[in-house]
């Protein structure tokens, strides 16, 4: 990366370092029961509720239990159940339809990550009638309260129940990208770990990964405070003593609570301390092809931890020791290298392949830009990489059969797009001043409406 962009991205991460203190995070309060979250639509006088989730989980009958509760407490509920893996503008839209023409009052969003992040982005449109999605790209911009969001995961990974962000693709361009705002963060959050049992033991250990992604791009970033370190250790702690126990049965109930909150605390750890590029290139990936968010995430940490190599040796080594996956008293060269040899082993004993298939060379330049320009300025990697320097990162993860020529691409090229979706590097002063002020300007705005938001929930 060209040293003045690098500038500009260190001092702009420095600037949300400092403001972390007074920028208004908030955890979602938590409902023990789905009865709960039905009581509360009853005080909040909620007369209609839309459920956002997808059809898999109606199908396995999931949320009858919610719906059960809500019917016996006379709060009625339309279901939207079409959201996708990887979920695009048009799920969000057809939601935001929905919620309109059935005269709902609040969102409960049951699901993985997809329908979580698609049941957030139409709470976005429905307090944003007149901004497209594709206008919320990006750090707040949505900066209005949303109606009342109920999240109940039912995955163990995303920890979007707890985070500011939702992950969106724009189904005409295949571009994913995150949308982060406060307000974004759901106000109330059930914990039940009985959602999770049924889930299969492929997407058990994908999205675990995704979890041990997060707690670890966090720690090793370098806008950690004392709360996100102590979280992130605590999320791979547990990771390491449960995920290869749900993911053998599934039905062991210690195993899927103790992740469930895994993903939480690796939630909290990365919405304050953000992720890095593991998160920036798999989620091209996902936009690009459709590859399972989770999957691309535990394919590519390890290869990510080897090209930061010492930049990140120190964390890294840190993180490892205090979570017990390195001894207490092993050197940091040392217990960097055994965090990095355990996550291909998690991989390997998950079946987890240390490939991605369908990667085209013609797609990466594309994809790269994507990565780049979700990743920079925000995230504080512990090494900075351009479009340029990433591009290398797809090739390592590409199965060779697909380096030479022979992917099956799944969809067209997104070349044209590109040139739109990543901003030139910008090589001024005057570019990074203005964009600091405009960050702290926004941050500002959000302080106030996050306040709002607190009042309007209380
Ligand atoms: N907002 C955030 O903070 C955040 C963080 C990480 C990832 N994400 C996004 O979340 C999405 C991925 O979410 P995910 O990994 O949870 O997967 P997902 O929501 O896409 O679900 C994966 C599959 O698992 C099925 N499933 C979910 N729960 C089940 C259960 N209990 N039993 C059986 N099947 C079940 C779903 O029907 C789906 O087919 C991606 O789009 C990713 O970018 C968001
Ligand atoms: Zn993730």
């Amino acid at each position: 990366m060209h040293p003045v962009r690098k500038l500009w991205c260190r001092i702009y991460q420095t600037a949300f370092r400092i403001a972390l203190p007074v920028l208004p995070y908030r955890e979602p309060k938590p409902l023990k029961t789905f009865g709960e979250a039905a009581d509360l639509l009853v005080r909040k006088k909620i007369a209609r509720v839309l459920i956002v989730t997808d059809r898999n989980i109606t199908q396995l009958g999931l949320a009858r239990e919610l719906e059960q509760d809500l019917t016996e407490r006379g709060v009625a509920y339309t279901i939207f159940d079409e959201v996708v893996p990887n979920p695009t503008i048009s799920n969000v839209e057809a939601a935001r339809e929905r919620y309109l023409a059935d005269g709902c009052g609040a969102i409960i969003a049951f699901g993985g990550g997809s329908a979580m992040d698609c049941a957030k982005v139409t709470g976005a449109r429905i307090v944003r009638p007149k901004k497209p999605v594709t206008k919320m790209r990006g750090i707040l911009r949505v900066l209005r309260p949303l109606p009342l969001l109920i999240a109940v995961p039912t995955t163990a990974g995303t920890g979007s129940e707890t985070t500011l962000a939702a992950v969106i693709t724009d189904d005409k361009t295949h571009y994913k990208y995150p949308i982060n705002d406060f307000c974004l963060i759901p106000h109330y959050a059930v914990l039940d770990y009985r959602t999770t049992l049924g889930l299969p033991a492929h997407i058990t250990a994908t999205t675990g990964m995704d979890a041990l992604v997060h707690a670890t791009e966090a720690y090793i970033g370098r806008s950690t405070t004392r709360e996100t370190r102590e979280r992130a250790i605590e999320a791979v702690s547990l990771i390491r003593s449960y995920l290869l126990r749900a993911y053998r049965d599934g039905s062991d109930a210690e195993a899927r609570a103790q992740m469930l909150h895994a993903a939480y605390c690796a939630g909290i750890a990365f919405t304050k301390s953000y992720v890095g590029y593991v998160h920036a290139v798999a989620h091209s990936l996902g936009g690009q092809y459709g590859i399972a968010h989770g999957l691309a995430n535990a394919v590519l940490l390890p290869y990510f931890l080897d090209e930061y190599g010492e930049a990140c040796e120190k964390r890294l080594a840190e993180l490892a020791r205090r979570s017990g996956v390195a001894a207490a008293d092993a050197e940091d060269a040392e217990a960097a290298r055994t965090f990095i040899t355990w996550t291909r082993d998690m991989n390997e004993q998950m079946g987890i392949p240390t490939t991605l298939p369908g990667i085209r060379n013609e797609d990466i330049p594309a994809m790269a830009a994507h990565a780049d320009a979700e990743g920079n300025p925000l995230y504080p990697v512990p090494r900075l990489m351009d479009a340029h320097e990433l591009e290398r990162m797809y090739h390592v993860v590409q199965d060779p059969a697909d380096a030479d020529g022979d992917a099956e691409g799944t969809h067209e090229t997104v070349g044209e797009t590109v040139a739109a979706a990543a901003p030139a590097a910008p090589g001024i002063v005057a570019r990074m001043k203005r964009a600091v002020r405009a960050a702290g300007r926004r941050a500002r705005r959000a302080a106030r409406r996050a306040r709002t938001t607190i009042r309007h929930n209380r």
